[in-house]
């Protein structure tokens, strides 16, 4: 016996704990194990599975990609601090898969993707860049275009605690061409100057691939951290056989 709303909190409890066990022990849907390791089959099967797995799956734990939300990224560099704030990055539900490699045997794993990028948000900036003296603080917004992002992962395997096979990830490596072209909004680089600001901005536009390597790379690797942190999620979740529908190897 228990009081009613003791027994309605129970009740709950269960249902999550079902609903939990029950998405944790198959994949979603939308993923379609391939039966061999051919880069084409595991190249379909990645971009079949981007659009939604990007949306998140709240249900085990894996965050939303796309829209992804920065809360406060603070990037220091020399003679410049800029901190990124209420920030929004989207776009990756549309990446294009170009190669998807699996070698089991030598435990690596490669992904290729090329993706339009736009992050949105609020910044404050003090400091220098390049010739600038910079005292800024507004809207930012810089869009990507036709990035290339290229991963290598070296895999582990482990079984969970019943004895099921999982992926896991060991180390990674990454390489991030930046594209094609870089578009900077940027409002209110100099506060209460908007002459000057708008000359900045055309400078940062006009020079954007220096100014990206300058800054870029601390961004870029804050969302490789992010990519793999939810990867890791993903694998810890869903056992390896419900992935990829071909034995492991020894280990
Ligand atoms: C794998 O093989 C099964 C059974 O032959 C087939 O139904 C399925 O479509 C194949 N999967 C892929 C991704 O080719
Ligand atoms: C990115 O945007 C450009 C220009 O709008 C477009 O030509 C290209 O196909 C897009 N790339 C991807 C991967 O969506
Ligand atoms: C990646 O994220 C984890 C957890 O959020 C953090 O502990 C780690 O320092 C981060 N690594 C890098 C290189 O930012």
């Amino acid at each position: 016996m228990c009081e009613r709303h003791g027994c309605i909190l129970i009740f709950l409890a269960f249902a999550a704990a079902f609903v939990n066990s029950c998405s944790a022990a198959s994949a979603p849907d939308f993923i379609h194990p391939c039966n061999n390791t051919e880069p084409a089959c595991l190249i379909k099967a990645t971009q079949d599975a981007i659009p939604e797995f990007t949306k998140g799956l709240p249900q085990i734990g894996v965050p939303s990609l796309d829209p992804f939300i920065i809360d406060e990224l603070p990037i220091q560099l020399p003679g410049i601090k800029v901190t990124f704030i209420d920030g929004k990055v989207t776009g990756l539900r549309k990446c294009e898969v170009l190669n998807v490699e699996a070698h089991l045997e030598k435990n690596v794993f490669v992904l290729e993707v090329r993706c339009n990028i736009t992050i949105k948000g609020k910044y404050t900036a003090v400091g220098r860049l390049l010739l600038f003296s910079i005292n800024g603080e507004g809207d930012a917004k810089i869009k990507i275009v036709n990035s290339i992002i290229k991963m290598n992962i070296k895999t582990k395997y482990f079984k969970d605690a019943e004895g099921r096979d999982h992926f896991g990830i060991k180390s990674y490596r990454y390489a991030f061409d930046y594209g094609e072209r870089i578009h900077y909004t940027i409002s209110n680089l100099f506060k209460g100057n908007p002459e000057i600001s708008n000359t900045v901005l055309r400078f940062l536009n006009e020079n954007w691939r220096v100014v990206t390597e300058e800054f870029g790379q601390p961004v870029v690797d804050y969302a490789m951290n992010v990519t793999i942190e939810t990867a890791h999620k993903f694998f810890d979740a869903v056992p390896y056989d419900e992935l990829l529908y071909v034995p492991l190897p020894k280990y």
